[in-house]
């Protein structure tokens, strides 16, 4: 029997092109692991009503790792119709899997490298006064909560009569009071004491394991009073704990700003759950962007590995595919690492950061130039070529 066994849902779209790529890349690093299909995604919610299959909760429940793809979510009204005919109007509704995935599994701590490799021609570039120009080295990962904040899943259209009576006991909310129900629409910002310092500690592992001077949390406290002031209030808790690591604050918009200006002093940034995934996206757009995001869901007992990226269905059926398998690949190597078998994931990354130096195989993305059929023909790497180089240099 193998060390490990995982639990693999390509899912939707170019979740099938991609995930097999990294199980290559796995095989070939020798990381000792079983690995176990499992169904999510569009496909699930259509025939089923139900995008998490409880076949794939009870494989992940029981195996505990688990390398998802991606999925395709689409808005309530064409879900719906999208539901095979029988199961309509049985009061299904689609929820994210992987949304629902982080709360049933409590995978809050998500973790999210934006870590640039040499050579790569889409790395974040910054003029100098001089004319010149910089190429800042940026190694910033970001610690997003993962299950609450405005991601809890907790709002209404219309919100019942309770809700509204309360809602309406709030002083500011006088200047809402007359708005017909609905024309209201209300989504709570949930924070909570205990996942705060979580996600807060992690990041303070984090940047203590790798001598990083410094973790920023990223809020809005001066607005958002009483949420982000509690992960503020928490952050400095924490801190304390952390002699040799400062704690630095900045807003979520200013920290946008900045990202123009110098990202590279960034090294680990801590946010709530929207807050996070807007800062991870902007930070990967500086090393790579979608095709090189790669993240975890890290919770007590499980643990889910994924790119970032969606399904893209506008490539999903191109034949040879095309997009870029780095995201996915980084992913299974933060898994790799997860386990702590940290010699596998340092090869795995360091394989594909001596891909990307040497700049010969390039997905159509590192080219710049549009995804499409034709991209192959003006010298784009498909995906499984991508994966081969990485794959020569292990
Ligand atoms: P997306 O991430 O699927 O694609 C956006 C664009 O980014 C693509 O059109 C492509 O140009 C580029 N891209 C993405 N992955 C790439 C890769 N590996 N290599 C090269 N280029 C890549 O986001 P989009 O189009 O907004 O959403 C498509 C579907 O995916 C939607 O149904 C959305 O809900 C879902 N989605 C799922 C996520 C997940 O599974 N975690 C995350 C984001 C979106
Ligand atoms: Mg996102």
């Amino acid at each position: 029997m193998a060390k490990y066994t995982v639990i693999t849902m390509p899912g939707d779209g170019i979740g099938n092109q991609v995930l097999p790529e990294s199980l290559r890349v796995l095989k070939a690093v020798g990381f000792d692991a079983d690995y176990i299909h499992a169904d999510i995604g569009w496909d699930c919610w259509r025939a089923q009503g139900n995008a998490l299959p409880d076949r794939t909760i009870d494989l992940l429940t029981e195996h505990k790792l688990g390398l998802f793809g991606a999925i395709t979510s689409k808005p309530n009204k064409e879900a719906q119709a999208e539901l095979k005919p029988e199961l309509r109007g049985q009061g299904h509704v689609y929820y994210s899997p992987i949304v629902t995935m982080r709360q049933k599994f409590n995978l809050d701590i998500c973790k999210r490298p934006c870590i640039g490799f040499i050579g790569n021609p889409l790395n974040y570039i910054r003029k100098r006064t001089d004319g010149g120009w910089d190429e800042p080295q940026i190694n910033t990962t970001i610690f997003r909560q993962g299950t609450e904040g405005m991601y809890a899943g907790v709002e209404w259209t219309n919100p019942p009569e309770n809700v509204r009576a309360t809602l309406n006991s709030h002083p500011r909310f006088r200047a809402f009071a007359n708005v017909p129900g609905p024309d209201l629409a209300v989504s709570v910002r949930i924070i909570t004491r205990n996942a705060a310092r979580r996600i807060v500690t992690a990041a303070f592992e984090y940047a203590k394991g790798r001598k990083f001077k410094a973790v920023t949390i990223c809020e809005k406290p001066n607005v958002l009073r009483e949420t982000s002031g509690l992960m503020e209030e928490v952050a400095k808790e924490v801190q304390k704990n952390y002699p040799d690591v400062q704690l630095w604050s900045t807003n979520i918009d200013a920290q946008l700003m900045w990202l123009n200006k110098n990202p590279e002093d960034y090294n680990v940034v801590v946010a709530s759950n929207l807050f996070g995934d807007i800062l991870s996206d902007a930070f990967a757009g500086l090393v790579g962007g979608l095709g090189f995001a790669a993240s975890g869901n890290i919770g007590d007992e499980v643990a889910v590995f994924e790119p970032t990226h969606g399904s893209a269905p506008k490539y999903a059926e191109l034949n040879p595919p095309i997009v870029n398998p780095i995201a996915m690949i980084l992913s299974a190597a933060l898994m790799v690492e997860h386990v702590g078998e940290t010699d596998q994931a340092e090869r795995i990354k360091n394989a594909v950061a001596a891909v990307v130096k040497e700049g010969k195989v390039r997905t159509y993305d590192m080219m710049r130039i549009p995804g499409g059929a034709k991209s192959i023909d003006q010298g784009a790497a498909s995906t499984a070529q991508m994966a081969d180089a990485i794959l020569a240099r292990l």
